[in-house]
């Protein structure tokens, strides 16, 4: 038996490092004492106000972390907003409807992620409750990963709830479905998932709301949310006007924090501290914590002079512990223009060298239901530059929502006509692209151009966390195989400039619009190979872009850490996907990919030529010979002009010994005797003859890649008219039924992206 000398030897062996492990948090050695500051409790007069409050102390919950009705229940919630989420969207709605329950009746929920609760509790929510689902589509409707499981059980034919039944009658539910009508399965997982509930006998609150990501999801959501928000009242038995707006975060301003634990853009607290010298362990790269990847090379793909510019762009991926295969994806995370930057500092009366590099701490008022989006303690430039998303268009309820805030009531009338009628806000912030700080400008009569000397708006700085979403990654099809560039990762991406329509109020003529994260891109270029940018012309009348005009990007990063002695770097991670090649080269495999589509393709290619380059070493020049062709149709718009690695192809034609074929269509250069322009389906409708039987007795695969919108769809046609005239039937029944049966064998698959 241990002496009494023993135990207190293991009790201050135990109890010391704890105690020290959490020192900050307790006050008698040396943390902060809850609820107060170090920092000056800033109002509105500096410019963005600090918002009021103490500080949140979450309480500690005990029970089973699986369990979501014990923890509604000690945490009195009568809510549980369940999101199936890839990239974001859908939980940022999650957290929208949370805000708009508390606001509106008081109520405080609970936003979770599927994944991570036992969903056979449903059966356990009271009938006084309820659970929403705010669910994205993805590929042929196919739920997101995080609600994979849930939509499995719920979709067997007895699912077994918690307390043994099979029914979920008491179970009151609410859906909103995020989709994109171009693709063929709208909406499907938010369909499916309402059909179901009902079927099990759960009750639905308003009618089921679907969102269209490729036009109108702001609006499907608001035109959804006020019948739905009265059903809601009605069911639960509550009121409207509980308890008006809260805020949802304490922002502090601190004066005394170390320099080096203060967040300057650096992603994750790994970054933070890699900032500082500090070793990142290999394999930690990823979703949360981004690699700030070298560039390795970097080129204009199409020709000079022309009239856009693609960027080939190759990061290294040496000693990151961070792999890939070909058909996955990469996210490339850009920061904010400094043109976007400095005026939403401007807008907020922050824009001083003091003020934009004050250091704030931001703690939420409610973990469960607004986490604190972005890592902290931060300088407000970091987070307009690296954190916030300033560089989107403003949405209707942000606009709504900010009129309180407005400095005069002209500009309060505008925000709010703005903010509630659609066809207003269609022609004078959608139509002219206004971003959020140029709303706000426009509203006041502010000059658009900098330097802006704008107009000071007191909007409290817990409010801009909660209305201005968080800057996402955008994704790009791996343009490279592994196998032939075992540690570098190559994207392919065509830089984003579309054309706006006038503002009345803001900027009078139209004007350029640059895509965030292509012209991110598209500046670290720039700077890597020393080249400008040759697509800056004028074009329909507008303006030429001259490279004045074009947003530059503070490129070196927080800290200057992403350039170092002309090596620049970029964060990145690697998403895993499930276009793949088959394994066997002997598989015939039919890939269609016009413009930026090809990317895929040519890790596709690259990973073949890899492989062959290993046979022939193994079995001699013959070792192809059995190999089943590889067809690759591409189309762009001139075989002078962005045939996007026009010099690349011949070389893996000649290495691949016939196996790969390539066929082109240049639309703007080849015309079908009805004067119409030829694209890829054309080409695929001339060959019918030798790709069915590939496809019916071969069991080719085929891969799609490139525009969901109408590319996608009109090859999808083509082909089911293909395999339907092969099979003697018609197009909408034999030719469909085809169709189904290769996507539902995965022999079909698709990477498209509108
Ligand atoms: C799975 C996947 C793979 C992808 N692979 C590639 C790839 O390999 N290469 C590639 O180049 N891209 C690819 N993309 C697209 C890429 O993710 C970005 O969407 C694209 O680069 C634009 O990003 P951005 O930040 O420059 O533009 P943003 O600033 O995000 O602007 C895009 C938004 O601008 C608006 N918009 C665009 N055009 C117009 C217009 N004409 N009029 C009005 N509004 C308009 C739309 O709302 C659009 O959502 C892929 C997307 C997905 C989902
Ligand atoms: N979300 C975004 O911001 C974003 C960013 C990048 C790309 N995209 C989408 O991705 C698509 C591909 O972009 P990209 O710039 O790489 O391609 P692109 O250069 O615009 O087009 C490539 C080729 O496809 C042709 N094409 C047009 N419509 C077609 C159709 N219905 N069927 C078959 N071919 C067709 C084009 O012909 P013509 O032009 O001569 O008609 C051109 O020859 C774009 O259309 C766009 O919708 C979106
Ligand atoms: C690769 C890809 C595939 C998609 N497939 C579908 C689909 O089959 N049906 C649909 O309605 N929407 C589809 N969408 C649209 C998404 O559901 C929509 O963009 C949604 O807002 C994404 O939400 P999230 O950001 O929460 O993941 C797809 C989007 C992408 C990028």
């Amino acid at each position: 038996m241990a002496s009494q000398l023993d135990l207190a030897l293991i009790i201050l062996t135990v109890a010391l490092p704890l105690l020290y492990f959490f020192r900050e948090s307790i006050p008698f050695i040396g943390g902060k004492p809850l609820g107060s500051s170090n920092g000056a409790g800033v109002g509105g007069q500096n410019g963005a106000g600090v918002g009021a409050g103490g500080k949140g102390n979450a309480a500690v919950d005990e029970g089973d972390p699986r369990d979501f009705v014990g923890k509604m229940e000690r945490a009195n919630k009568r809510c549980v907003i369940f999101y199936g989420s890839q990239t974001g969207t859908a939980e940022e709605y999650a957290i929208r409807i949370a805000k708009e329950a508390k606001s509106r009746f008081g109520i405080s929920s609970l936003v979770c992620d599927p994944e991570e609760y036992d969903m056979n509790l449903l059966d356990q929510v009271p009938e006084t409750s309820v659970v929403i689902f705010v669910m994205a589509t993805y590929g042929e409707g196919e739920p997101t990963d995080n609600a994979n499981a849930l939509m499995e059980m719920l979709n067997e034919t007895e699912p077994a709830f918690s307390e043994g039944g099979d029914r979920l009658e008491n179970l009151n539910y609410v859906v909103f479905g995020l989709g994109n009508k171009t693709y063929e399965f709208y909406n499907e997982v938010a369909r499916k998932l309402d059909k179901r509930l009902g079927e099990l006998g759960a009750k639905r609150i308003g009618d089921r709301g679907e969102g269209d990501d490729d036009k109108s999801m702001e609006e499907d959501y608001l035109a959804w949310k006020d019948p739905m928000w009265e059903q809601f009242a009605q069911r639960l038995g509550v009121e409207e006007g509980g308890a008006g707006d809260v805020a949802d975060f304490v922002v502090t301003e601190i004066t005394d924090h170390p320099a080096e634990k203060v967040y300057h853009g650096e992603l994750s607290p790994r970054a933070l501290m890699a900032a500082s010298g500090q070793n990142t362990p290999v394999g930690a790269y990823g979703l949360k914590n981004p690699y700030p990847a070298p560039v390795l090379a970097s080129k204009e793909l199409f020709a000079v002079n022309g009239e856009r510019n693609c960027v080939h762009i190759e990061f290294d991926l040496t000693g990151s512990g961070m792999s890939y295969q070909h058909g996955d994806h990469v996210g490339i995370w850009p920061s904010n223009p400094d043109v976007e930057v400095d005026r939403m500092l401007s807008v907020l009366g922050l824009d001083s060298e003091g003020r934009r590099n004050a250091i704030i701490d931001i703690e939420s008022l409610d973990p469960a239901l607004a986490k604190v989006p972005f890592p902290t303690p931060a300088t407000y430039d970091a987070v307009f530059r690296h954190y916030l998303d300033i560089s989107a268009v403003a949405s209707r309820q942000t606009i709504a929502f900010l009129a309180r805030y407005a400095p005069n009531d002209a500009a309060k009338e505008k925000l709010t006509i703005w903010g509630s009628d659609r066809n207003a806000y269609a022609q004078e912030v959608d139509g002219p692209a206004l971003k959020l700080a140029e709303v706000l400008q426009a509203a006041v009569g502010d000059s658009a151009h900098p330097p802006f000397n704008s107009t000071r708006w007191s909007i409290p700085f817990d409010r801009i966390v909660s209305s201005v979403p968080r800057l996402q990654p955008r994704y790009y099809s791996i343009s490279s195989s592994s196998k032939l560039h075992p540690s570098a990762l190559h994207v392919t991406a065509v830089v984003l400039k579309y054309q706006s329509t006038a503002s009345p109020f803001h900027h009078h003529e139209p004007r350029w619009v640059f895509g965030l994260s292509t012209n991110f891109i598209l500046n670290v270029k720039m700077a890597h190979s020393g080249q400008n940018s040759p697509a800056l012309e004028s074009e329909n009348g507008l303006e030429a872009v001259t490279m004045k005009k074009l947003p530059s990007y503070k490129i070196a990063g927080p800290r200057n850490n992403y350039v170092k002695e002309n090596v620049y770097k970029v964060p990145i991670h690697v998403r895993r996907s499930t276009f793949r090649l088959p394994t066997s080269p002997k598989v015939p495999i039919i890939m269609i990919g016009p413009g930026t589509g090809v990317a895929p393709f040519r890790g596709f290619v690259q990973e073949r030529v890899a492989l062959a380059r290993k046979a022939i070493e193994k079995n001699g020049p013959d070792a192809l010979k059995d190999w089943a062709p590889m067809y690759l149709f591409y189309g762009c718009r001139k075989s002078t002009e962005d045939f996007l690695y026009k010099d690349e192809w011949p070389d893996y034609e000649k290495e691949l010994k016939g196996v790969f074929r390539m066929k082109t269509a240049f639309s703007r250069e080849m015309t079908k005797p009805d004067g119409s322009k030829v694209y890829v389906q054309d080409l695929i409708h001339g060959m019918r003859s030798e790709l069915a039987p590939l496809i019916l007795e071969k069991r080719a695969y085929i891969y799609i890649c490139g525009d969901a919108k109408s590319m996608s769809k009109s090859v999808e046609e083509k082909l089911m008219n293909m395999l339907a005239e092969a099979k003697g039937g018609k197009p909408e029944v034999e030719g469909a039924k085809e169709l189904k049966m290769l996507k539902e064998r995965n022999r079909l698959m698709t990477d498209v992206w509108s």
